[in-house]
């Protein structure tokens, strides 16, 4: 390689991980007392609407928001809410180089992608918007900066867990308890 070729890469290599520095990625996810997001089967219905009600408001308050394309496809099937309506950038994370998504939607092909993406259309903070398995691949990367989870009194045996079984442990700190409804949101900083 020659020498100009190699500044070049270790150039861009420092872009982005300044890139990354000021990125600020907040997790949001709804969940049951014991950790479940969704029914095996991929429903949501043992959720309040109170939690679709916070989480568009903070994605349209952060202004752009990312999520797994597993979750991309589940969410169209809603019929009263779902992402078309929602007043933010969407950006879906799939491995796929041709990912079947609506106009509007911005494909991204791993997390550090899908945040490069949010860098460039401006943004400084950005909702990491689940599912599990793009949760746990945020996590393992240490993309995660605050975590903000909303516990709905419900307990459910089996389904998809708020992070996918993967290799990552974080010590957090607990920046504010709230009461919405009967639900408690629960406002964590991930300490790295
Ligand atoms: N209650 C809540 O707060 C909440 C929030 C979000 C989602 N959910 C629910 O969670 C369920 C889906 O969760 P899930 O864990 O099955 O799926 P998911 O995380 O939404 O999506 C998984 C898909 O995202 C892509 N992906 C994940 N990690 C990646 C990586 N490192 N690089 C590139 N692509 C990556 C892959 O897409 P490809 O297969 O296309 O490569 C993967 O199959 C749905 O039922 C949804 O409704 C609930």
């Amino acid at each position: 390689m020659d020498l100009i070729l190699v500044n070049l890469l270790s150039d861009n290599l420092i872009n982005v991980q300044i890139m990354l520095k000021s990125m600020k990625v907040i997790l949001y996810a709804a969940q049951t007392v014991n950790g479940i997001i969704a029914r095996e089967n991929y429903d949501e219905d043992f959720l309040s609407h109170k939690n679709w009600e916070v989480f568009a408001e903070l994605a349209e308050d952060t202004g752009c928001f990312i999520a797994g394309r597993k979750t991309y496809e589940e969410v169209k099937k809603w019929k009263d809410d779902n992402f078309d309506s929602l007043k933010a950038r969407k950006i879906i994370v799939s491995r796929s180089k041709t990912p079947k998504l609506a106009a509007g939607y911005i494909s991204a092909r791993s997390p550090k992608d899908a945040l490069h993406h949010a860098s460039e259309l401006g943004f400084t903070n950005v909702l990491l918007a689940g599912g599990g398995t793009l949760n746990s691949a945020f996590m393992k990367a240490g993309l995660v900066d605050e975590i903000i989870i909303n516990i709905e009194p419900y307990v459910l045996g089996k389904g998809i867990r708020i992070f996918s079984e993967e290799t990552f442990e974080n010590k957090l700190r607990l920046m504010n308890v709230k009461k919405v409804n009967g639900i408690i949101q629960l406002q964590y900083k991930v300490e790295k």
